[in-house]
């Protein structure tokens, strides 16, 4: 089953950014059902790794772009992609020191994060600029 699941919500009004956005979530269960079938310490650490790359990757993108256009809310948006990635990093952490994977925070913290920033910080740049 897969960690997260797309919601209607989530959407910013222009399908080609809801497209990118679907396949972002896409990648995270494909991840995460890999994680799941191997029920191993390294794969979990594994899974974090790719998790964090995958959202990085998409996050550089949005701001490469908001930068090229000169987008008024850049520094604003950015902090908020880093205070996932920090997250992401203190649920890791935890999972260091005590080895024990529960998945249940992680996936708690995406979809709140996943729904609250798209439905904001995305939302209004995607009206502003259009899809990148
Ligand atoms: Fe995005
Ligand atoms: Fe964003």
């Amino acid at each position: 089953m897969g960690l997260l699941r797309w919601e209607d919500r989530y959407s910013v009004g222009i399908a080609a950014v809801d497209h990118e956005h679907q396949e972002l979530i896409e990648l995270i269960n494909r991840l995460h059902d890999e994680v799941t079938a191997q029920r191993s310490r390294d794969a979990v650490i594994g899974f974090f790794g790719e998790l964090f790359k995958a959202i990085s990757a998409h996050f550089a993108l949005e701001e490469r772009f908001m930068g090229e256009r000169g987008y008024d809310r850049l520094t604003e948006h950015k902090n908020e992609h880093e205070r996932l990635l920090d997250e992401i990093r203190d649920i890791m952490e935890d999972f260091e020191a005590s080895s024990r994977f529960d998945e249940r925070p992680l996936a708690d913290a995406l979809d709140a994060w996943f729904s609250r920033h798209f439905e904001t910080h995305d939302a209004r740049l995607h009206k502003a600029l259009g899809s990148h």
